[in-house]
């Protein structure tokens, strides 16, 4: 662990701390921003198919014209709803059925993961990083995320769950930042180094890539002209693992219980797949924010581990 970043501003004394926007050289963050500036920006039709699927009101001929504007998405709904996992007699090419057949929160999913795989690159690997991997996981947060609202509420329900499928965005970019370190001659402290022994995910981050998913993600959502909820808890779903409330920079403080939300789901995510934690338990503050206490065990319930293993099953199907 790097001695440098001890800190006692923190959840557990003497712990680790990420570095935060504020933090990075400007050095580094030219470089991302350069990074950032080649990645396409959101198109249009994507934001409102991704706004409309959270609308449950909204007019199912709307959302599939919006559909049949972008090819590609169009043939990875067929795909999916053709798939084993459906079990469909015949095989569809009908775009309204597929979407009546999946849902509009699955078809929500299939559009940002085929926006994220055309402009963050899929399937690559780096340094253990795996795209697919990532997007399983992010699959699972918003899942569990969702759980956490009242089903009551569906519109608040849908926006939990978009923010579960992008908070670990930022981790998409971290393999463009890769290459373009590599390209400008930076050679970050932990490559070529065996990091088993570091501690948490963060931290290898800023080993490997001079920065951490947070800050890019934040950086990212910005350039997207996402919302201010979004960039909140893109740049802070870590924070409760290491800060008490103070942590939480002022201008998001409105944004807790979306920040705790995705902190927690993240942490049942990993604890679901990998049996064991990444980081920290949250302090308690954020439990309380859920109208619960630590341990994390106190969140887990088995439906909740039920509902993990079918969206498990189902991400299969997104591949
Ligand atoms: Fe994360
Ligand atoms: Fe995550």
């Amino acid at each position: 662990m790097t001695e440098d970043k001890l800190t006692e501003n923190s959840n557990h004394d003497n712990i680790w701390t990420p570095l935060r926007s504020n933090d990075i050289s400007s050095e580094i963050k030219d470089l991302i921003g350069d990074v950032i500036e080649k990645i396409p920006d959101m198109p249009l039709s994507v934001q409102q198919i991704i706004e409309k699927a959270a609308n449950s009101e909204t007019d199912l001929e709307e959302l599939v014209g919006l559909i049949s504007s972008d090819p590609v998405l169009v043939s990875s709904i067929l795909q999916v709803v053709n798939s084993s996992y459906y079990g469909l007699s015949h095989k569809t090419d009908n775009l309204q059925l597929a979407v009546v057949l999946l849902g509009f929160k699955e078809v929500r999913s299939i559009a940002m993961k085929s926006f994220f795989a055309r402009s963050l690159g899929d399937g690559e690997v780096y340094e253990g990083y795996d795209t697919r991997q990532l997007w399983e996981h992010s699959y699972l947060v918003s899942v569990c995320a969702g759980e956490f609202i009242n089903e009551d509420n569906p519109q608040r329900r849908g926006v939990f769950l978009t923010l579960g499928l992008l908070h670990d965005i930022g981790k998409f970019a971290l393999y463009h930042i890769a290459f373009q370190l590599k390209e400008k001659g930076i050679k970050p402290k932990g490559i070529g180094k065996d990091l088993q022994e570091t501690q948490y995910l963060l931290e290898k981050e800023e080993l490997l890539f001079c920065v951490n998913h947070n800050i890019i993600g934040s950086m990212l959502a910005k350039k997207w002209n996402l919302s201010k909820r979004i960039i909140s808890v893109l740049e802070c779903h870590h924070y409760p693992s290491f800060f008490d409330s103070n942590g939480i920079p002022s201008e998001y403080s409105d944004f807790e219980e979306e920040i705790s939300t995705i902190c927690i789901s993240d942490l049942i995510a990993t604890q679901f797949t990998e049996n064991s934690l990444h980081l920290p338990e949250p302090h308690p503050h954020f439990f309380e924010v859920l109208g619960s206490k630590p341990p994390l065990e106190n969140v887990i319930t088995p439906e909740l581990l039920k509902k993990l293993e079918k969206a498990r099953e189902f991400v299969k199907v997104l591949g």
